[in-house]
C-alpha cells in the first residue's frame, strides 16, 4: 500500500480526499499554503486540490521537492472568471513539462467534491478515470481510488487528460449551469 499521500490545499476536494483516503487507512497529510514544501517532502504521493491559477505558486512553493514524486493531479483548468482554460495540450501535460522528474496523473477531475470522500451516489460507484505515462503510477491512482469506494478505470496515458479536463468542465456545466446540481455524477458501464 502507498504509505504517505501528502494533500496540497485543504478545501473542498482536499478534505474530502483526505476523509476518504484516511478511512481507507492511508496516512495522509493536508497543506496550507505555509507548508506545501514541508508536505510534499514527507510524501510519496502528492495529491494537487488547488485552483489551476494556483499551480505555479504551489511549484514554486514546493521547489525540488516533487522531484521523483508521484503526482495526482485533480485540478479542472478554470480560469480566473471559472471560464475553460482550453489549451493546445492539457493542465497536466503541462504541469508534466513544469515537473519532468515527477510522475503527473489527471484524476478525480470528473467527480464533483462532494462524492470524493466515499466515491460513491446514491449506493452506486462512480468512475475515477485516471490517466497517466507511467503505468505503475497510473496503477496506484486506481487503487487509491479503488480504496476510497470508486470504481476506477484507466483513461491511458497523460494526453487523454485533455479530454478528462473538457470532460471534467462538462461536469460542472451540467451541474452549476445546467441545474442538475452536485448530486450527479458518471459510472462508465462496461462488460469487463
Ligand atoms: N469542488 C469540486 O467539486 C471539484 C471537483 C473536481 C475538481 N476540482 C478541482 O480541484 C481543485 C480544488 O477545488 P476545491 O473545490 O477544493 O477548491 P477550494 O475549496 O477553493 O480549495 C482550494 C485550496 O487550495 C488552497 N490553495 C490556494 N492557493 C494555494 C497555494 N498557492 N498553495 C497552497 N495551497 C493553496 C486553498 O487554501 P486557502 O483557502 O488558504 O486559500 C484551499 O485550501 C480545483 O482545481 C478545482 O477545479 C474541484
Amino acid at each position: 500500500m502507498t504509505k504517505k499521500i501528502g494533500i496540497i490545499g485543504g478545501g473542498n476536494v482536499g478534505s474530502a480526499l483526505n476523509k476518504g483516503l484516511t478511512a481507507a487507512g492511508y496516512e495522509t497529510r493536508v497543506s496550507d499554503e505555509t507548508n506545501v514544501r514541508d508536505v510534499a517532502i514527507g510524501a510519496d504521493v502528492i495529491i494537487l486540490a488547488v485552483p489551476f491559477t494556483a499551480i505555479d505558486a504551489v511549484i514554486s512553493s514546493a521547489g525540488d521537492a516533487f522531484d521523483g514524486k508521484l503526482i495526482v493531479d485533480v485540478t479542472n483548468t478554470l480560469d480566473a472568471k471559472m471560464g475553460f482554460a482550453a489549451q493546445a495540450s492539457s493542465g497536466a501535460e503541462e504541469l508534466q513539462k513544469k515537473l519532468p522528474r515527477a510522475k503527473v496523473t489527471k484524476a478525480f477531475n470528473t467527480v464533483f467534491a462532494q462524492h470524493m470522500s466515499a466515491g460513491r451516489l446514491r449506493g452506486e460507484a462512480l468512475t475515477a478515470f485516471v490517466a497517466g505515462d507511467d503505468e505503475a503510477a497510473r496503477n496506484q491512482v486506481l487503487k487509491l481510488a479503488k480504496d476510497i469506494g470508486f470504481d476506477s478505470l484507466s483513461a491511458g496515458p497523460l494526453a487523454n487528460a485533455r479530454h478528462l479536463e473538457a470532460f471534467g468542465y462538462l461536469n460542472i456545466q451540467l451541474g452549476y449551469v445546467l441545474g442538475h446540481g452536485a448530486m450527479t455524477g458518471f459510472q462508465y458501464i462496461r462488460s469487463t
